[in-house]
C-alpha cells in the first residue's frame, strides 16, 4: 500500500489510461476487478452514452473506477463532469487541456481529481489548483502527445521532486521492470495504455492486438508535427500514408479530418490497418502476448518483486 492506492482504494497502483473508443465498460470492469483503477474514456462518448456506461460499470463491479475527460477534445465537458457528480464516480482524470477551472467543483463533490501533464510547470499549476494526483505522461506514450516530447525517464523524477501529491508515470510501461523503474524515479503508480490494448479483455480488433505483439523498436511513428498535433501511431500502411500526405503539405484541416474518430474506429475496432489508424506506444516492442488483465497485473507484481530482489550495485 502507498498514498496512491490508499487514496484510490485499489489493490495495485495500476491505472487504466483513458482511451477513446477503447476504454469502455468491459476493459474498465476487468481492470477494476483485477485490482487496478478501471477507466471510462469519455473523449469519444456522448453524455448519454457515458451515463449508460457508468451505470453498467456500477452494475458489474463495486470496485472504484474513474472517468477520463480530455478537455480540449470533448465538446461538452460540463455535461460530462455533471454525470460524474450525479453518479458519485469516485475519480476523474482531466487531460489534454487546462484543468484548473474544473478541479474545485469536482473536489467539492468528494471526487478525487487526477491531472495528466507533460511537463513540470503544468504539474505545479495543477497541484496549485487542487489536483490530488499528477499523472505525468512521457513522449513514449500512445496517442495524442504533448509537443514538449519529454521522455518518461526524465519527466518523472522532475515532477516527483516538484510536487507533494502522488505522481503516476505514464508512457512506455508494460511490465514489472517498467513499473519498478517508475517507482524508483519517484512515481507511486503507473498508467497503462498500449499494454492494456493487447489484453483479452480489450474490445478492439484482433488485427490491432496482433500488430502490437509483432512490433519491434521501429514500429511506431509520430504524425502531426507540422500541425503541432502530434500523435504516436503504430507504423501501419495508413500511418505511412499519413506521413506521405504530410510531406506533400496536407493542410491542418485535412490532417484533422484524416485522423478523426471514424478513422480510429476503422483501424482499432474494425481492424482495417490500411484505411484507419491505431494508437500505440513505444512499449509495443516489449509486448509479445495477449493475457487477461488479471494475469497481466499478477505477472507485473511478481516480476517487479523478482527484479527488485535481484538488483545489485
Ligand atoms: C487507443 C488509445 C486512445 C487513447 N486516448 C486517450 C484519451 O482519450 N485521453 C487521454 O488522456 N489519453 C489517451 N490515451 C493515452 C493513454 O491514456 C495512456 O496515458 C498512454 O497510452 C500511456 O502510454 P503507453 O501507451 O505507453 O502505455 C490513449 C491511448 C491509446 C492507446
Amino acid at each position: 500500500m502507498n498514498d496512491l492506492t490508499r487514496m484510490l482504494e485499489t489493490e495495485f497502483p495500476f491505472l487504466q489510461g483513458g482511451m477513446g473508443n477503447v476504454s469502455h465498460v468491459d476493459l474498465a470492469v476487468s481492470v477494476s476487478e483485477a485490482g487496478g483503477l478501471g477507466t471510462l474514456g469519455a473523449g469519444t462518448l456522448s453524455p448519454s452514452a457515458l451515463e449508460k456506461m457508468v451505470k453498467e460499470v456500477r452494475f458489474r463491479t463495486n470496485k472504484p473506477f474513474s472517468i477520463n475527460v480530455p478537455l480540449s477534445v470533448h465538446p461538452d465537458v460540463q455535461k460530462i463532469l455533471s454525470i460524474a457528480v450525479q453518479h458519485h464516480v469516485p475519480v476523474v482524470s482531466l487531460s489534454a487541456g487546462n484543468p484548473s477551472p474544473y478541479i474545485k467543483m469536482l473536489k467539492k463533490e468528494n471526487i478525487t481529481v487526477m491531472c495528466v501533464v507533460s511537463n513540470p510547470s503544468q504539474a505545479l499549476k495543477a497541484e496549485k489548483a487542487g489536483a490530488d494526483v499528477i499523472i505525468a505522461e512521457g513522449f513514449e506514450a500512445a496517442g495524442i502527445n504533448a509537443n514538449d516530447e519529454l521522455t518518461t525517464f526524465t519527466l518523472i523524477p522532475q515532477i516527483a521532486s516538484a510536487v507533494q501529491v502522488p505522481v503516476v508515470a505514464a508512457g512506455g510501461i508494460g511490465d514489472g521492470r517498467g513499473f519498478l523503474a517508475a517507482l524508483s524515479l519517484g512515481a507511486q503508480g503507473v498508467q497503462l495504455g498500449t499494454r492494456l490494448v493487447a489484453t483479452e479483455d480489450a474490445k478492439v480488433h484482433s488485427n490491432y492486438k496482433q500488430a502490437i505483439c509483432e512490433s519491434d523498436a521501429h514500429s511506431t511513428v509520430i504524425t502531426g508535427r507540422p500541425y503541432k498535433k502530434i500523435r504516436r501511431l503504430l507504423k501501419t500502411a495508413y500511418a505511412k500514408q499519413l506521413l506521405e500526405w504530410e510531406n506533400n503539405e496536407m493542410s491542418a484541416e485535412e490532417y484533422n479530418q484524416k485522423t478523426n474518430e471514424s478513422y480510429h474506429i476503422k483501424g482499432a475496432i474494425e481492424g482495417n490497418l490500411t484505411e484507419g489508424h491505431v494508437n500505440a506506444g513505444q512499449v509495443s516492442s516489449l509486448i509479445e502476448d495477449i493475457p487477461t488483465v488479471s494475469e497481466l497485473f499478477k505477472r507485473m507484481m511478481n516480476e517487479a518483486r523478482t527484479v527488485s530482489n535481484q538488483l545489485s550495485f
